[in-house]
């Protein structure tokens, strides 16, 4: 039976996002003969009815093409009261079938409940630097961002061993140190600081100062922008641009780097600088495993759909790709296992 599919965009885009569209385009129309629609902005292009056509000739030439060809946004139709039937009423007129979302916890939660309360059959697939999905063992994105993180460490480290630095390296990734701490570690980071575990700068100040002792001229520090800050007083805080949050509740993270090169710089007399990779990680082409991972699921996504199989998210378990019931992105975030944090202790200078 053919089916008409809507392809969505939703959250912070990543690498990855238009080699799942090309490859779901590919699958449902050379294999099962369905049609598609890209819809422009993710829900908000569903609940204002705003699309693009998605043919194979839309779609050919996305091998390598970052950001998303249909546009983002962080809409939540749950934040207005007409939101739900506007995306129903879309849906409708459009003559879809199935929708595929792709996005992180947000953009799952939406599909979720649109597919839970409003009927409207929704696959989707993870997507997010930040990797801290539930349910999966890897969302696509991630690999190109933890490359641009050691990227940035194998520049920075050549200027700060020239002028005998701290360079302090503010890494995305909201709550959760994924990204911190493969990149920090592949980048040579000697100090890995991640939202995991609270930071206390005097220990931190400590360890750089028993670096340079040994005999050490410079120091690379990485730290997530969502780290936890102990005060003095033992008060924990996390660091924001502003007080302002989104319609998913989310506070912007940022400014923790500047902050922490000054106090370092005070507490051990060793000129930092410090440099925030923001959008850096998240913008241009993905790497070959990013493309392949978001092709496997683009394919895996149509298939659910061929199946019948909604509610669903494909992911990544070891080596397969399998679909798990959308409400294992609703447990809350992927934190970093504490054994895997230990790994970058074991390389503390
Ligand atoms: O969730 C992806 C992410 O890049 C986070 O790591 C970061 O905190 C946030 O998005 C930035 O959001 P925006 O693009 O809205 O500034």
């Amino acid at each position: 039976m053919s089916k008409k599919i809507g392809i969505l965009t939703g959250g912070g885009d990543a690498p990855g996002l238009n080699q799942v569209i090309r490859a779901a385009v590919y699958r449902g129309v050379k294999t099962y003969g369905y049609e598609f629609v890209g819809i422009l902005d993710g829900w908000k292009g569903l609940m204002e009815c705003k699309t693009m056509p998605l043919t194979l000739d839309d779609v050919y030439e996305l091998s390598h093409e970052g950001g998303t060809i249909l546009g983002s946004s962080r809409t939540n139709p749950y934040k207005r009261e007409d939101g739900p039937k506007l995306c129903k009423e879309c849906f409708e007129k459009l003559g879809l079938d199935a929708i595929i979302a792709l996005g992180g916890d947000d953009t799952i939660g939406v599909a979720y409940k649109l597919f839970t309360q409003e009927g409207i059959p929704t696959v989707c697939a993870p997507k997010t630097i930040d990797n801290d999905i539930s349910g999966t063992d890897q969302c696509f994105g991630f690999d190109t961002a933890i490359n641009r993180v050691m990227e940035a460490f194998d520049r920075l480290r050549t200027t700060a061993k020239s002028h005998h630095r701290i360079m302090v390296v503010e890494v995305m990734g909201r709550h959760a140190g994924w990204m911190t701490l493969i990149g920090g570690v592949a980048g040579g980071a000697d100090i890995v600081l991640v939202p995991e575990e609270p930071v206390d700068i005097d220990e931190v100040a400590l360890k750089l100062k028993k670096m340079r002792d040994k005999g050490r001229k410079y120091a690379m520090v990485a730290v997530s922008e969502g780290v936890k800050i102990k005060f003095a007083g033992g008060m924990e805080d996390i660091i924001t641009q502003d007080a302002e949050v989104d319609e998913f509740g989310h506070v912007r993270l940022g400014g923790i780097g500047k902050i922490l090169a000054k106090e370092l710089q005070k507490r051990t007399g060793w000129e930092a600088r410090h440099v925030v990779l923001g959008h850096l990680q998240r913008g241009g082409v993905p790497t070959a495993f990013d493309r392949w991972l978001s092709t496997r699921f683009g394919i895996a996504a149509v298939d659910q759909i061929a199946n019948d199989n909604y509610g669903v998210m494909v992911v990544l378990k070891g080596f397969e790709i399998v679909s798990v019931s959308m409400e294992e992105a609703a447990k809350g975030i992927r934190m970093v296992p504490k054994e895997l944090i230990n790994i970058a202790r074991i390389l503390e200078p």
